[in-house]
C-alpha cells in the first residue's frame, strides 16, 4: 500500500498548476462534528463562488446525503467497484456544491483492493482539475487506505471538542500524520465550545503541544459554539448555514471560511514556497 500512496502523490504532482486543493476533515475521537462541519464548510465555500466537491469517506456508514435530506441512488462504493462513472455518483447540493455520498446502511468495513485504490486515484485527478476544493469528510473508522489518503492531501482540518479525551486524541491524530509528513498544513478548530474562552483554551493547548513537542506550527481557525441550531438543522435535513444564516455559529463559520481562503491565497502568492509541492517534487525525483 505504501507504493500506492506514493503513486497517489506523484499523480497529484503531474499537473500541479491550478489544481484544486484537497482537504481532509479529521478528528481523533469520533462524533465531534466532522460531518456537520464538512457539510456547512463546503456549503459556505460554494456560497462565495468556489467550485467545491464534498466526498463522504465514511463508506457504508456515510451521512452527508442524510444531512442534505437526499436519497441518492449511487455512491462512492459504486464508483470504486467500477459499476458507475464518477459523474454518475456526483450529486448537486446547495449553492452548486457537488457531493459524493459514502452510502449508508452497510454493515462492516469495506474490503479495499488495488483496483479500488486506482479508481480513487483516477477520480482524484479528475476532481483536482475541475474543482477549487475537494473536501473529504473522513468518517469515524480509519483504514490503511483512508490513512494513506490523509497523508496525501494538501490540508488537514482537525476538529476537537474541549473534552480532554477529544484533545488528546486530536493530538495523537496530528502526531501520526505529522510523522508521515512533517510539512503537512494543519488547521485546527474547536467545535461545541461552551464559551469563547473554552474554545481558545482548547486550541491554544493543542497548538502549544504541537509546537513544543514536535516543533510544528499549526494554524488555529478558531472555535464554533455549542448551538441548538445544529441539531435542529440535522432534523430538518438542511445545513445550518442555510437554515439559520444569522445564527452565531453561522457567523463564526463564515469568518473561518474567509480566514481559511485568505491563508491559502497568501501561500499561493509565493512561488516555490509551497512545502507540499516541494515535498512532492522530492518524492518524484527520488523515484525517477
Ligand atoms: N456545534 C454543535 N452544537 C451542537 N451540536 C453539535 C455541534 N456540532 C455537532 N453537533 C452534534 O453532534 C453530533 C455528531 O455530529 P457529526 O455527525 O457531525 O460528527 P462526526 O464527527 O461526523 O461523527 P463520526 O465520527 O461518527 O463521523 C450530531 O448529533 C450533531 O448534531
Ligand atoms: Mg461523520
Amino acid at each position: 500500500m505504501r507504493d500506492q500512496a506514493e503513486e497517489l502523490r506523484m499523480r497529484m504532482l503531474r499537473s500541479q498548476q491550478k489544481l484544486g486543493r484537497s482537504i481532509a476533515v479529521v478528528s481523533g475521537k469520533g462524533g465531534v462534528g466532522k460531518s456537520n462541519f464538512s457539510m456547512n464548510f463546503t456549503t459556505t465555500l460554494s456560497a462565495i463562488g468556489k467550485k467545491v466537491v464534498l466526498i463522504d469517506m465514511d463508506i457504508g456508514m456515510g451521512n452527508i446525503h442524510i444531512l442534505l435530506g437526499k436519497t441518492v441512488p449511487t455512491n462512492l462504493k459504486d464508483y470504486l467497484v467500477g459499476e458507475k462513472t464518477i459523474e454518475e455518483v456526483m450529486f448537486e447540493g446547495p449553492n452548486n456544491l457537488q457531493y459524493i455520498s459514502g452510502g449508508s446502511g452497510l454493515s462492516g468495513v469495506m474490503e479495499w483492493n488495488d483496483k479500488m485504490f486506482n479508481r480513487l486515484i483516477e477520480a482524484f485527478e479528475y476532481l483536482q482539475k475541475n474543482y477549487d476544493y475537494i473536501v473529504f469528510d473522513m468518517g469515524a473508522g480509519a483504514t490503511s487506505q483512508t490513512l494513506d489518503l490523509l497523508v496525501s492531501v494538501d490540508d488537514i482540518i482537525v476538529i476537537t471538542t474541549a473534552e480532554p479525551t477529544s484533545i488528546t486524541d486530536a493530538y495523537s491524530m496530528m502526531k501520526f500524520i505529522y510523522f508521515k509528513d512533517p510539512d503537512k498544513n494543519f488547521f485546527l478548530l474547536c467545535n461545541r465550545a461552551f464559551s469563547e474562552e473554552e474554545g481558545s483554551d482548547t486550541t491554544s493547548r493543542l497548538k502549544l503541544a504541537m509546537s513544543k513537542f514536535l516543533s510544528k506550527e499549526i494554524v488555529v481557525l478558531g472555535s464554533l459554539p455549542e448551538d441548538p441550531v445544529v441539531r435542529m438543522s440535522v432534523k430538518e435535513q438542511v445545513p445550518f448555514s442555510i437554515l439559520y444564516p444569522n445564527a452565531d455559529i453561522t457567523k463564526k463559520l463564515k469568518q473561518m471560511v474567509s480566514s481559511f481562503t485568505s491563508i491559502e491565497v497568501e501561500e499561493n502568492d509565493i512561488p516555490n514556497q509551497n512545502t507540499f509541492i516541494s515535498r512532492l517534487k522530492n518524492l518524484f525525483s527520488r523515484r525517477s
